[in-house]
């Protein structure tokens, strides 16, 4: 009898542990890294991002710009903005680069090439058809570091 109730009592608390769980995950929506699709998808865009912005006219008119693209391997940049992109959307790297304010402030970069790398920036989301919630979550991060990379924006 008394084994019975314990075998009960066991049960219950393995029923309210369970519920307790499954509420926990609901009320936790998706990262934005996982709804884009994690890690490997995530490069490849960075990767095509930063093919694109390498040859653009406007950004290489500003002769800083174009020094420094020359000067910093792609493949670099193309980590180390992979691993920003990985952790500000909710994934588990860490970004160990520097802080936007630094790796910038050399290259006096104007509101017409901000405006020029987003625009770059929006054609290859479509070009991946990343979905439009995705897209704005990902244009408002990119806003949020405006005011440290560019010059006239302070
Ligand atoms: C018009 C806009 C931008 C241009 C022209 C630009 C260009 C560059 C260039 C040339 C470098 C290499 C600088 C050097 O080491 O001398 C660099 C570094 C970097 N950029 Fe940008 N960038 C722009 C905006 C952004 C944005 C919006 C982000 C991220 C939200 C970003 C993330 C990074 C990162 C993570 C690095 C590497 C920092 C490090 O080496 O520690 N950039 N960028």
């Amino acid at each position: 009898m008394m084994v019975d109730t314990l075998h009960k009592v066991k049960l219950l608390a393995i029923f309210l542990l369970l519920s307790l769980c499954s509420l926990a995950a609901r009320a936790e929506p998706p990262s934005l890294f996982d709804r884009l699709g994690g890690l490997a998808p995530i490069s490849v865009v960075v990767s095509d991002f930063i093919d694109a912005l390498g040859p653009d006219p406007v950004l290489n008119s500003n002769p800083a710009i174009d020094a420094a693209r020359t000067a910093v391997p792609a493949p670099y940049l193309k980590y180390q903005v992979t691993a920003m992109m990985c952790q500000v959307t909710g994934g588990p790297c860490q970004y160990h680069g520097r802080d936007m304010h630094q790796a910038h402030a050399h290259l006096n970069i104007q509101e017409v090439e901000w405006q020029r790398m987003m625009a770059i920036f929006d054609q290859i989301l479509a070009k991946h058809q990343v979905p439009k919630q995705e897209v704005s979550e990902l244009m408002a991060i990119m806003e949020s570091t405006k005011a440290d990379i560019v010059v006239s924006a302070k």
